[in-house]
């Protein structure tokens, strides 16, 4: 299991306190690694760097806001002082305040969807990519969406925001494959978490996501860890620019 093994190195979880985040920031900790988790809420961070540290890690919790960028160069520079190195980073905080048709939307929706789905990952991406630099070797990986591949009904912008990360993700693959770093992508479909009960809340989506699915049900947010820890270990050493789909086989044709 050496391949996987994540010992010695220092990764940030932002929107690690709970859903997805979670999941991946205790997976990356199991594996062996000092994890930084950060989101809005102290409290929420709190217990789950009191979870990593049970796990015989070392763990801090950050307060940021993924929309300030004041926020993401103190969340970086902490690490720095506190870790010495930056491994492994996952941009997973996520927003979607509208459940809406674009034409219905208003642009302040636009620009916060936008500030913290797409310019948050760009501005957490470009300050960690400085401090792999010096090391040689990092991996990004940046939490996207089936929406960023396929536009969800009643979800434009957000759609929209994680084609954005898609393409941030290749874009960063080609510039920082030069010193060793590595960028990738997931792309999630309906997982049962705070964020998506609008669509596994609702009985009719509900159906139609699980009929399309070859599995026949819904993901939970431990099943997208597993990929996180595939790609920011040397397992995936020579994988950078591309985005892995978790849906359950919906497109494998469940009939
Ligand atoms: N669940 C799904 O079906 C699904 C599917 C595809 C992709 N995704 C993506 O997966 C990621 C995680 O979502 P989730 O489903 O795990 O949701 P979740 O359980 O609601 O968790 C969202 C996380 O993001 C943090 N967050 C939200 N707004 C933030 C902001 N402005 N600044 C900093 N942190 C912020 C939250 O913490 P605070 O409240 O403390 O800030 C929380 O830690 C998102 O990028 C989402 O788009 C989810």
């Amino acid at each position: 299991m050496d391949l996987f093994s994540l010992a010695g190195r220092v990764a940030i979880v932002t929107g690690g306190s709970r859903g997805i985040g979670r999941a991946i920031a205790l997976a990356l900790a199991e594996a062996g690694a000092d994890v930084v988790v950060a989101s809005r809420k102290l409290p929420d961070l709190e217990s789950v760097a009191g979870e990593i540290t049970a796990l015989g890690r070392r763990s801090l919790a950050i307060a940021a806001h993924m929309g300030r960028s004041e926020d993401i160069e103190n969340l970086v520079s902490t690490v720095r002082q506190e870790f010495g190195r930056i491994d492994i980073l996952v941009n997973n905080a996520g927003t979607n305040p509208v459940f809406e048709p674009l034409l219905k939307s208003e642009e302040r929706a636009w620009d916060h969807i936008m500030n913290v789905n797409l310019k948050g990952y760009f501005l957490v991406s470009q300050a960690v990519a400085r401090t792999m630099i010096t090391q040689k070797k990092g991996s990004i990986i940046n939490v996207a969406s089936v929406g960023g591949l396929r536009p969800l009904i009643g979800l434009g912008i957000y759609s929209v925001s994680k084609a954005g990360v898609i393409m941030l993700t290749r874009a960063l693959a080609g510039e920082l494959g030069k010193y060793n770093i590595r960028v990738n992508a997931l792309a999630p479909g309906v997982i049962q978490t705070r964020f998506s009960e609008a669509l596994w809340g609702n009985p009719e989506i509900l159906r139609r996501t699980v009929e399309s699915s070859a599995l026949g049900r819904i993901g939970q947010p431990e099943e997208i860890a597993g990929a996180a820890l595939y790609l920011a270990s040397d397992a995936s050493s020579y994988v950078s620019g591309q985005t892995i789909v978790l849906n359950g086989g919906e497109a494998a044709g469940a009939g």
